[in-house]
């Protein structure tokens, strides 16, 4: 554990997620305060006990509400942190993505990651200047390979075109806050090894697939301010995928 996170609240959107519980724990076992808001209860017990006391889960949030986003963050009066996981994936060809479903798909990724971002943007300049280089706070999003490379979005064109705008969101982002020390920056991670990636991929080869816990430590790094000067950064974090 690096001293750097210690008792700093982050904000973990998606946190009930897959890879979110393994951000999640991660930045616990760095001391960090983690606020996890979730639109539903995950199935069982999705985070662990011991860390209970710098763990709050606010239930029934849609991050796609905006006054809930603006509750949410007006709350975190000491945030230093947000990362932004929440997001949806379909596989659909162009003549079967309904106009519902690019809507849903641009709400759930871009609308969610674009609400987050500014909301906490504000909460961060509510803090009084802190002394020193780190800067007023850290944001953490999550594209995708197909934003780094549009013809990867092949047989998803929706879902690659919403994580464009989070990428483009990121990048944009990261210059129009660098002078108040507000990195903003995006892991881009391949396909991660979730049960759910399993499930549906059943013979690929697992091995190549990025672990949620090697996504978790890159995201560790941009969120802390060990980081000093890494910004507007998508970040590829492709295991041997
Ligand atoms: N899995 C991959 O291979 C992969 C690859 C590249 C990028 N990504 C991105 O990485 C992120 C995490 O992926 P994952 O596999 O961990 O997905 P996941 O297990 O489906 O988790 C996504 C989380 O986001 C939450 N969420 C979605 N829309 C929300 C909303 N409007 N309000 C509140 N919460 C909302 C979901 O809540 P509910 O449970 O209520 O739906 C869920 O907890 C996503 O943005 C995904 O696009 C994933």
């Amino acid at each position: 554990m690096s001293a750097e996170l210690a008792g700093r609240r982050i904000v973990v959107t998606g946190g009930a997620g897959a890879l979110g519980r393994a951000v999640v724990a991660r930045l616990l076992a760095e001391g960090a305060r983690v606020v996890v808001p979730m639109r539903s209860r995950p199935a069982g017990s999705a985070f662990s006990q011991p860390d209970a006391e710098r763990l709050e889960l606010l239930p029934s949030i849609d991050l796609t509400d905006e006054r809930a986003v603006c509750d949410l963050y007006e709350r975190c009066d000491d945030l230093w942190a947000s990362v932004h996981l929440a997001g949806g994936f379909e596989i659909a060809s162009i003549d079967r993505t309904s106009l519902a479903s690019w809507r849903g798909l641009h709400e759930t990724n871009a609308t969610t990651c674009f609400l987050c971002c500014r909301e906490a943007v504000r909460a961060f300049r509510r803090q009084p200047r802190r002394p020193g280089r780190e800067g007023l706070g850290r944001i953490v999003n999550v594209a995708a390979q197909t934003a780094l490379d549009p013809r990867r979005g092949a047989s998803m064109a929706a879902y690659a075109a919403a994580k464009a705008a989070v990428a483009a969101l990121t990048i944009a982002l990261g210059e129009e806050l660098a002078p108040e020390g507000i990195w903003v920056n995006a892991v881009v991670p391949s396909i991660i090894d979730t049960p759910a990636n399993r499930a549906a991929m059943p013979d690929a080869d697992h091995a190549t697939w990025v672990a949620p816990e090697e996504i978790a430590e890159a995201v560790a790094f941009l969120a802390s301010p060990a980081n000093r000067s890494v910004r507007g950064g998508l970040i590829p974090v492709l295991g041997r995928g």
